[in-house]
């Protein structure tokens, strides 16, 4: 590939709304932020999603060893939201604590405040090497504990989030990303089959 700046700044336009992923494993709670996801079904009686989690982050062996995650959208007043769930680990920490929050039907942390929530029971997953896409099936939704089924605010995207991050924030966020690409780049050939236990 000859120029992959520029192909990785062309499939930057690709990516989705910044969403917050959490899950809970034998009662540790946690949360990770993704700009990789997408609605991944058609059909409103099997609504579904997609996430693509990196092997290194936290988040990813909680989700792939329960199957289960909560997948929020955020509104654009939520950047702390982002940098407290997308900038640290929570090995090293309780994310979650100080942010209000409550278990959802299958029992992973549901943010109190958000755009939209969707809790989801992994279907199926795929090896990328470096991470895993999780296909998600939604089984419940809300918008928020305050808010009922009518999301309020303006949707965060990707590109909102890079133009609009306090700029004291933007070099532990670059040096974060180039980190995560390096690691990445070393585990990137090494795809393996994976065979999801269907429940
Ligand atoms: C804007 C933004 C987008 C991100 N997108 C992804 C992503 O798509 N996949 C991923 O695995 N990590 C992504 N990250 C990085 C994780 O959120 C970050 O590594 C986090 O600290 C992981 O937390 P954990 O180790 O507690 O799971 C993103 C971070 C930010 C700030």
């Amino acid at each position: 590939m000859r120029e992959p700046d520029l192909t990785y700044q062309l499939l930057r336009n690709l990516t989705s709304p910044v969403v917050a992923i959490t899950a809970q494993r034998n009662g540790k709670e946690n949360g990770m932020i993704s700009d990789a996801a997408v609605r991944a079904s058609i059909v409103p009686m099997v609504p579904r999603v997609s996430v693509y989690i990196h092997k290194f982050n936290y988040s990813h062996d909680m989700i792939f060893e329960t199957g289960r995650f909560a997948m929020h959208l955020l509104h654009t007043k939520q950047l702390d939201v982002v940098r407290r769930l997308g900038f640290v680990s929570g090995r090293d920490r309780d994310k979650l604590a100080g942010l209000p929050h409550h278990r959802g039907v299958l029992g992973v942390p549901v943010l109190d405040e958000c755009f939209a929530h969707f809790e989801c029971s992994v279907a199926n997953v795929m090896d990328t090497g470096s991470s895993t896409l999780f296909l998600g099936d939604v089984v419940a939704v809300g918008c928020g504990a305050a808010a009922g089924l009518e999301p309020r605010g303006e949707l965060l995207t990707a590109t909102y989030f890079r133009a609009n991050m306090p700029a004291e924030w933007r070099i532990e966020y670059e040096a974060k990303l180039k980190d995560a690409q390096q690691v990445a780049a070393e585990m990137s050939r090494n795809i393996k089959p994976v065979v999801w236990k269907m429940s």
